[in-house]
């Protein structure tokens, strides 16, 4: 569903991905984790062409490098950046009604999608967006992706900085995700997560990929985890 191959991306002439490779197969739920700084959230903005990327992207088997991020959302796939993105003055449902791709035109997610996984949301639908907690933000800004109808989907760190509970409901949101078919890459720093809802997962040094493996592989793997996960 989508391949990456030899992906290379400059800030100015700091040369931040080295030449990354990485695949996810249709409906298949991988991680891309690492430490801070080492590129994945770069990595993400390369896929979605808010980075200028140099190498090879294709999804669906079609080229996307080089394309306009507009174009390759439109193409399906779903992007949740990492600050979240919503806008403050428009009510939770209007700030849900951005994501479709045409105006009352749904796919696999309807906004009473939203209100049943995160109830919070639903009680403060004809609200200011701006209102919500940071985590509430982030939970709309993932659900707002979704109304897309995204056939794979992008989403750096959801659970960045979320009380327990909320991770949790994220956890669940991933795990609705998946069951309906749409691919997720999830870029996480902790384990926890990563290895309960992943097929495989992928570790990032610095500007490239260190380690591909199953969440069993990983797991058994401590010079991996050590050298490139643990603080
Ligand atoms: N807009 C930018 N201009 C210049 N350098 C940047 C910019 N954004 C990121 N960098 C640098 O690129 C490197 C990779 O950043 P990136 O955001 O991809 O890291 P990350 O793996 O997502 O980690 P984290 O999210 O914890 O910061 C870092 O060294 C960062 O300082
Ligand atoms: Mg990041």
């Amino acid at each position: 569903m989508l391949e990456v191959r030899d992906l290379h991306a400059y800030y100015g002439k700091s040369h931040i991905l080295q030449g990354v490779d990485l695949r996810i197969g249709e409906g298949e739920i991988v991680s891309l984790l690492g430490r801070n700084g080492v590129g994945r959230s770069t990595t993400c903005k390369a896929i979605m062409g808010l980075v200028p990327p140099q190498g090879m992207i294709a999804f669906k088997g079609k080229p996307i490098a080089g394309l306009r991020s507009d174009q390759i959302a439109h193409a399906g796939i779903g992007y949740v950046p990492e600050d979240r993105q919503i806008f403050p003055t428009l009510t939770v449902r209007q700030n849900l009604e951005l994501g479709l791709k045409r105006s009352g035109v749904f796919g696999r997610w309807t906004f009473d999608d939203t209100f049943r996984l995160f109830p919070n949301l639903g009680e403060r639908r004809d609200n200011p967006a701006g209102v919500l907690s940071g985590g509430e933000q982030q939970m709309l800004t993932m659900c707002r992706a979704l109304m897309g109808d995204p056939d794979l989907v992008i989403i750096d760190e959801p659970t960045e900085g979320l009380a327990p509970k909320l991770v949790e409901q994220v956890a669940r949101l991933l795990d609705e995700i998946a069951h309906r078919g749409v691919a997720i890459l999830l870029v996480e720093q902790k384990l926890t997560i990563a290895l309960k809802i992943s097929r495989r997962l992928y570790v990032m040094g610095h500007g490239h990929i260190v380690f591909e493996g199953t969440p069993a592989e990983l797991s058994a793997n401590a010079a991996v985890r050590k050298e490139w996960l643990e603080v």
